[in-house]
């Protein structure tokens, strides 16, 4: 068994895990062990991540969190042969610390280092589930920064399909969120308060839902939840819960429709939903019921790592040298990506 280490420090969590897998063998890698500290609470009072901050707490957090893993894992700093870490998209100075602490362990242990593309870590996430999926598959990947719908034929072989041409479906919760006064981050909150609420309260825009593409756009809906929160006044604190769940609904519907298109473009019979937002009870809902009655299985990472984590970058990188797609390199010399397209990291990632 070959052991990788996965560092993911691109915004506001710490996540390290150890993956094991058989080289040569088809046997999907496993997780052995995983720990995350997520910085929620620290960046509460500013409603919202402070960059600076979130370096400081990764480079706190990044070797107990690696100490625990080893610990839980049963395994020794020497047992390691990589030590993945994630390389971009994300906040320039956080991926730094993730990227340093993960060259300097290698350079220390002699052992080969590689940088991990985040997206590829949500998309590869349902892996790591007790029902992982097959390729080839369409996957709706729904995060704080990225919304984007994929055509997934194998290991590196993605095609994106459409995208936000504006704000990301977790950035419309989150800032919706905001507008009606919900702690940070907003998704969760909201989507707690919208089991409440009436989701047929608020007429809100479904932008883009009749475009005939497959791109997303969310800046509007925002706006039309500022012009209902001013609307509404003083009205605003009993009105919340039906605001939230119709915000909820008309960020649901466009997700639901749009990845049903793309699944009857693509002739696709597996849906992936990954990122954040994945975690959305009622998304996950709509999107089961919709695609049992065509037929299709949808596949979703266990809820704990839908968000940020460690193993999904442990894990992309196990399967990507499992199927020789990916070299290790042990130069140690390393740069961070915080903006990186996914199809610049296709097949093999560039070193
Ligand atoms: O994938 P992720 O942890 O980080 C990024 O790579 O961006 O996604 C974070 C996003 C945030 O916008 C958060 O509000 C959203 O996912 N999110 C949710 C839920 N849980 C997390 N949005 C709606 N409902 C949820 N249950
Ligand atoms: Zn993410």
């Amino acid at each position: 068994m070959k052991w990788v280490l996965g560092i993911e420090s691109s915004c506001d969590e710490t996540g390290v895990a150890v993956v094991g897998y058989e080289p040569g063998s088809t046997a999907p890698p496993v997780l052995a062990a995983h720990a995350l500290h997520s910085q929620i609470d620290m960046h509460q009072a500013y409603g919202g991540v402070v960059p600076e901050l979130a370096s400081r707490d990764h480079i706190r957090r990044v070797l107990p969190l690696t100490q625990q893993v080893l610990t839980e894992a049963g395994l020794r700093k020497s047992d390691l042969s990589c030590v993945a870490y994630t390389r971009g998209p994300g906040l320039a100075g956080a991926l730094l610390v993730g990227a340093g602490v993960a060259c300097a362990l290698g350079a220390a242990l002699q052992r080969p280092v590689l940088g991990v593309h985040h997206l590829e870590g949500h998309l590869l996430s349902p892996f790591l589930s007790s029902d992982p999926p097959a390729f080839p598959f369409v996957a709706l990947l729904v995060s704080g920064g990225h919304t984007q719908l994929m055509g997934v034929e194998g290991l590196g072989r993605y095609q994106i399909l459409g995208e936000t041409i504006d704000d990301a479906a977790g950035e419309a919760f989150d800032k919706s969120a905001k507008l009606m006064g919900l702690p940070y981050p907003g998704g969760p909150a909201l989507s707690r308060l919208a089991e409440q609420g009436n989701p047929l309260a608020f007429k809100l825009p479904r932008p883009l839902l009749h475009s005939g593409d497959l791109d997303f756009s969310f800046a509007g809906l925002k706006t039309a939840v500022l012009t209902q929160t001013r609307k509404l006044g003083t009205e605003l604190e009993s009105r919340k819960a039906d605001l939230a769940a119709s915000t909820q609904a008309a960020i649901v519907e466009v997700l639901m429709k749009k990845t049903l298109s793309a699944l009857e473009q693509n002739g696709a019979t597996r849906l992936v939903v990954a990122g954040g937002v994945g975690a959305n009870r009622a998304l996950r809902e709509a999107l089961t019921q919709a695609c049992q009655r065509r037929h299709i299985r949808v596949h979703y990472p266990e809820l704990h790592l839908c968000t940020d984590n460690g193993a999904m970058i442990a894990m992309a990188a196990a399967m990507r040298l499992q199927a020789q797609l990916a070299a290790a390199r042990t130069d140690y010399g390393f740069d961070v990506r915080p903006r990186w397209p996914l199809d610049e990291a296709l097949g093999a990632i560039p070193i």
